[in-house]
């Protein structure tokens, strides 16, 4: 129970959705209290005013616990907020020790990602537990800290924004929230009325498809159709590579494959433009003859001949041809980064954004954007994986170097 509290005025000025989520709270706090919804909306601000409010009136032997995927988001996303919403009086943490005090009370400070968090946490007896992100937790780390949450009135609070309706967070707790002593309010973009509507007009143009509907109208949605409904061959093909911007660079990104297709795309990376001028693609399946790394690697020099390729951007996976490249000494190597659904988020945000050009002469990049398309059987936030060889180098680009120029 929360109690009418004059120290919520201490916490500033709230928004109409997050007072009504403070009204509501007096008395009708539950065993699970769940804030869910858009980027942005106010979640993680009003989660800790309501943390910081129950937990003075909890016991101060009691044990209490703050997560999130790692230590690092948990800093980031909830610690130094709460401390400057608590007062440093108020609050204190260390990392290193992995506590924080709050109002008098020992809080643990846990990564659920940390492989250690799971036998550390299965002998505590908990009052309160803090949940930041919870759809990035397993859910069996979840059932445990539940059933950690032993003492009378103990309780969870958490944030989380919609993923695939699949998701064992929205199967098991969200759809069985009648049968559960379970709280939770929505929360949407509009509702932060302190956000500036012209970052709020910016954010919601950065999402498409999907992720659109699930960061910025909080919907709990498949993926489905076309990865990347808006590539549009009018919009983003171009006969005539355009004039440079300036500060341009020039990169190589290779999906590799020896019996799959190994897919290679040079670009042009400018101030605020990323070019597919070139592409190179060979199946070893269907040419039924496969090719070794030094032949590959003849092609990469043959698409970099006449650039200066800062580097070559290449699947992680590829280890063999990675060494293959080091050893002729001729280009600096960089693995990709692979995060599938971040990458496609953020491929996805810079063709929206028009940031993305592809040369007419990328074939293969061009028709993959016709039929890379969700696995809508899968449960899971899963492409099919066919006809995505130059969908994967074109990710590797946009999440290893395209992405932090052009954002
Ligand atoms: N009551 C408030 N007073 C002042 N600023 C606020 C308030 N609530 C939210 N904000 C501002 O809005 C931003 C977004 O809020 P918050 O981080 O709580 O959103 P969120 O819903 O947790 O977003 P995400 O889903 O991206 O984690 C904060 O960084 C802060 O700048
Ligand atoms: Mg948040």
């Amino acid at each position: 129970m929360v109690k009418e509290c004059c120290e919520i005025r201490r916490y500033k000025k709230l928004t109409d959705k997050q007072n009504e989520l403070m009204a509501r709270a007096k008395g009708g706090l539950r065993r699970i209290n769940i804030l869910h919804g858009s980027v942005r909306s106010g979640k993680t601000w009003i989660s800790l005013v309501l943390w910081c409010v129950w937990i003075q009136n909890m016991p101060r032997d009691k044990t209490y616990i703050m997560t999130a995927k790692t230590l690092t988001t948990l800093k980031r996303n909830c610690l130094d907020l709460l401390e400057t919403l608590a007062g440093k009086k108020n609050f204190s943490y260390s990392i290193s020790k992995k506590e924080g005090v709050l109002y008098g009370r020992k809080i643990y400070l846990e990564g659920v990602a940390d492989s250690e968090a799971e036998s550390k946490i299965r002998g505590m007896t908990l009052q309160g537990a803090y949940c930041d992100e919870i759809t990035l937790f397993t859910e069996e780390f979840f059932n445990m800290l539940l059933s950690r949450l032993s003492e009378p009135g103990a309780k969870l609070f958490g944030t989380t924004n919609p993923d695939n309706p699949n998701h064992w967070f929205k199967t098991s707790y969200i759809d069985r929230r009648d049968e559960l002593d379970f709280f939770m309010m929505e929360f949407l973009i509009d509702d932060n009325t302190f956000l500036d509507p012209h970052y709020v007009e910016e954010l919601k143009k950065e999402y498409t498809g999907v992720f659109y509907k699930r960061f910025i109208l909080g919907e709990w949605c498949s993926a489905e159709g076309l990865v990347y409904p808006m590539f549009d061959e009018e919009r983003h093909v171009v006969k005539d590579i355009p004039e440079s911007c300036g500060v341009e660079e020039y990169y190589i990104s290779v999906d590799y494959g020896t019996l799959n297709p190994c897919s290679m795309g040079l670009w042009r990376l400018d101030k605020n433009l990323g070019v597919r001028i070139a592409e190179w693609y060979y199946s070893g399946r269907q040419n039924k003859k496969q090719l070794t790394d030094e032949e590959y690697y003849e092609q990469l020099r043959k698409l970099a001949e006449g650039y200066n390729i800062k580097c070559v951007i290449i699947d992680p996976s590829a280890a063999s041809f990675i060494t293959t490249i080091r050893r002729h000494g001729e280009f600096t190597v960089r693995k990709a980064n692979n995060s599938v659904l971040d990458g496609i988020r953020l491929t996805g945000t810079l063709l929206q954004g028009g940031k993305l050009l592809f040369h007419n002469s990328c074939k293969n990049a061009i028709k993959e954007f016709g039929t890379y398309v969700w696995d809508e059987r899968s449960g899971e936030d899963k492409v099919i994986k066919e006809f995505d060889h130059a969908m994967d180098d074109i990710r590797y680009f946009c999440s290893t170097v395209a992405g932090k120029r052009l954002l």
